[in-house]
């Protein structure tokens, strides 16, 4: 039986790092990592907040853009080789600066290592340039300048988010950020409802945030469930990385199969694999088991929501659900 294609919205791509890499890279930059990496080749954190800071730290041994190249081809191919057809991933000109990176250069180097996964694999990618709320409002909204810019020129990104601390400033901060590049035509993504309560998804709605980043503490509140549903914002569910940085204590308290029977739309997605141990199958097989029901209709559910959603043009839209649909056809 042919297996359902896979598509992921939600992935940092300095968070899809492997250590291996981040271990040589430091090693050729004469850069000190330790405390970073455990014996088993994991990445070591203890709470969100010290995930955030390790996320930084191995994102600074990335100081050339042919760096950001080999990996947004390395993370590209190793979708594909899971049976993804699309990913879009998260892409933070504030780090690749902090490095010592261009930005422009940054985000045309990860565009050309997708453009050579996509020839040599078939997947398709889009970039997300994203702000970091913990750096303050005026690094995002540099980082939203810089994205309506290189996306003139850059193709490949269609689209602008907000990660980081989601109890850094409030949401307001970003306001100016989302207007502008909602105005250039860029789709909006917001990480909200991760670790705070609904309100933050009613500001990241009220900015014209069609997608949420999680948004799984939604379900706290009744109406905006029915509002998600009713207004089909997809979330960017992530339940591995929910599960093991705690923000929910157990699979058994994932709120995803009440939004799912409230009618939200939802994908699956991994965030930052390798801290937190998965890959995009893995969501993929952690979200059917919250959800329960047919292994293979859950899956082309996840799989549609997540291209309904993409940050593509229709045609580019049409082509992809037609792979989808082609390949549960052929099965
Ligand atoms: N940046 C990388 N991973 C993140 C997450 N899970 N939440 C917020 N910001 C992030
Ligand atoms: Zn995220």
């Amino acid at each position: 039986m042919t297996a359902v294609p896979l598509a992921e919205l939600h992935c940092h791509i300095e968070g899809a790092a492997p250590p291996d890499l981040v271990r040589e890279l430091a090693h050729r930059n004469g850069q000190d990592i330790t405390g970073l990496i455990d014996e088993h080749g994991g990445y070591i954190w203890s709470d969100f907040d010290d995930f955030l800071g390790a996320y930084d730290r191995a994102a600074s041994v990335f100081t050339r853009p042919e760096d950001y190249a080999a990996l947004s081809y390395s993370y590209a191919s190793s979708l594909a080789t899971e049976g993804a057809i699309y990913s879009e991933i998260f892409a933070s000109t504030d780090h690749a600066q902090r490095g010592g990176v261009d930005p422009v250069a940054y985000l045309s180097a990860l565009a050309e290592g997708m453009q050579r996964a996509e020839r040599d694999t078939g997947i398709i990618s889009r970039i997300i340039c994203t702000g970091v709320r913990h750096f303050g409002a005026e690094a995002i909204n540099r980082a939203a300048a810089i994205a309506v810019d290189a996306a003139k020129e850059i193709q490949a990104i269609t689209g602008f988010g907000l990660g980081g601390s989601e109890v850094a400033g409030t949401l307001h901060d970003a306001a100016d950020a989302f207007a502008l590049c909602g105005g250039a035509g860029l789709g909006l993504t917001c990480h909200a409802g991760e670790w705070t309560g609904p309100q933050t998804i009613r500001d990241a709605l009220s900015l014209g945030v069609r997608r949420i980043g999680h948004g799984i503490r939604a379900a706290d509140d009744p109406t905006l469930v029915a509002e998600l549903a009713a207004k089909k914002i997809t979330l960017e569910v992530c339940p591995l990385s929910n599960i093991v940085l705690r923000a929910v204590p157990s699979p058994a308290d994932h709120p995803a199969k009440a939004l799912y029977d409230a009618g939200v739309p939802l994908t699956a997605n991994s965030d930052d694999p390798p801290h937190f141990h998965t890959s995009l199958a893995r969501d993929v097989a952690m979200m059917v088991e919250l959800l329960g029901g047919d292994d293979r209709a859950t899956r082309a559910m996840l799989t549609r929501n997540a291209l309904a959603a993409a940050f593509v043009d229709e045609q580019t839209r049409a082509q992809l659900l037609g792979k989808l649909d082609l390949a549960l056809a052929t099965s």
